[in-house]
């Protein structure tokens, strides 16, 4: 059975050269790179050579990297790392988990958080995160990239923001990474995170930008690895295989290879829109990486659709999390205003590298008659057929 995989910004796989640059680090390199004798600095060597590689996709110095088990321990420590109870944190209503209950930990702890809305394309108005500024605020975490629609942030003008109110600002770049360019100095950020299995590393590695004389505790105490910021033997395989997906990316970046995907992106949208009645793009109109676009398609269930078209061979995914078997509407689409209904009939389809045109029109050729059956068992949807008619 044909399986296409649209589900990227979940995860991607591990691509070839980033998996053979790592084999060797199991077996036959597997010194300690705190080690001092030969075997430990060849690993060492290895693993300086990432931190350049991923320093370089950051823009960034590589002394300015933390190696971290991943997004979610990137966020955490760039959080925890600064904020003290009685602090004052603004975030954003649309952040990912890794930061949504990170906040929600620190307003446990007797801290306050202002989480700025978005508006209808998925936007935060700078203004808002200006007006949220206190005496107190310590600390500024917004995203770059949204996992769910793919709607980049006006990150600058914050880092703006944040520099003139001399407040750190740390941005979840997760998402963003190897899919639009990313210069710490220009963003004006402290502190920057991301994950290697969104950008064809493995999963369980990922780092953290910060910035030079960016005062961080760290949230494991044991020996001085990552220059005492992140203690515990380093992930080296895991490591060696986000430098080589970092270097690859960069390329990619800089060579414009990224136009590929934003047209097959493109090209999804506008027949689906073009194919299927009362379909429509959330976040249209905003700023998104050119990866990832995010559709509802009124009166069905997004969970059904996803499973109808598994079943067909086609993986994607909806922004909605199963809690207690209810399904919740994505806080995601809910905070653009979208009614529940449309948010629980959005589905997101996110591109990686090894997705080719074929593989697009293998999700065409799929979606128009899955949506139109599933409508058909739909009671809202004949209703409202047999009003029209
Ligand atoms: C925006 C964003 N931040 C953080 C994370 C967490 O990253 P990880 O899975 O590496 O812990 C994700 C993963 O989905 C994400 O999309």
């Amino acid at each position: 059975m044909q399986r296409v995989y649209l589900d990227n910004n979940a995860t991607t796989p591990v691509l070839p050269e980033a998996f053979e640059a790592m084999r060797p680090y199991f077996a036959e390199h597997f010194g300690n790179a705190s080690s001092i004798h030969h075997h430990g600095q060849e690993t060492r060597a290895a693993v300086e050579r990432a931190r350049e590689a991923v320093a370089e996709l950051m823009g960034c110095r590589a002394s300015e990297v933390v190696f971290t088990s991943g997004g979610t321990e990137a966020d955490n420590l760039a959080i925890f790392g600064l904020v003290r109870p009685d602090d004052h944190v603004i975030s954003s209503t649309i952040e990912h988990h890794a930061v949504l209950n990170s906040c929600k930990r620190l307003q446990a702890m007797g801290c306050e958080v202002t989480f700025v809305p978005v508006d209808g394309r998925g936007l935060i108005d700078p203004d808002d995160v200006r007006r949220g500024l206190r005496a107190n605020t310590r600390l500024i975490t917004i995203m770059m990239a949204n996992n769910e629609t793919g709607v980049l942030q006006p990150v600058e003008e914050i880092g703006k923001i944040a520099a003139e109110a001399d407040v750190y600002f740390h941005t979840d770049a997760v998402q963003a990474a190897g899919k639009v360019p990313i210069q710490t100095k220009r963003i004006g950020c402290d502190l920057l995170s991301l994950s290697g299995h969104k950008l064809h590393a493995p999963q369980g590695v990922g780092a953290l930008y910060v910035g030079k004389g960016t005062l961080l505790q760290p949230l494991f105490y044991g020996g001085s690895h990552e220059r005492s910021r992140r203690a515990g033997t380093e992930n080296v395989a895991g490591i060696i295989g986000l430098g080589k997906a970092a270097e690859i990316a960069k390329t990619a970046l800089d060579g414009g290879d990224l136009a590929r995907m934003a047209a097959m992106r493109d090209r999804i949208q506008e027949t689906i829109l073009a194919s299927v009645e009362a379909a429509g793009v959330n976040g249209e109109g905003a700023p998104r990486v050119p990866n990832t676009t995010n559709i509802y398609f009124d009166y069905i269930e997004g969970e059904a659709l996803v499973i109808a078209l598994d079943l067909k061979g086609l993986a994607v995914s909806t922004g909605a999390a199963c809690s207690s078997g209810a399904i919740e509407p994505s806080h995601v689409l809910t905070a653009m205003g979208l009614p529940p209904d449309r948010a629980r009939a959005s589905i997101r389809f996110s591109l990686g590298k090894q997705n080719t045109p074929e593989d697009i029109e293998f999700a065409l050729q799929l979606i128009p008659q899955t949506v139109a059956h599933l409508r058909e068992l739909s009671p809202v949807y004949n209703r409202k057929q047999a009003i029209s008619s």
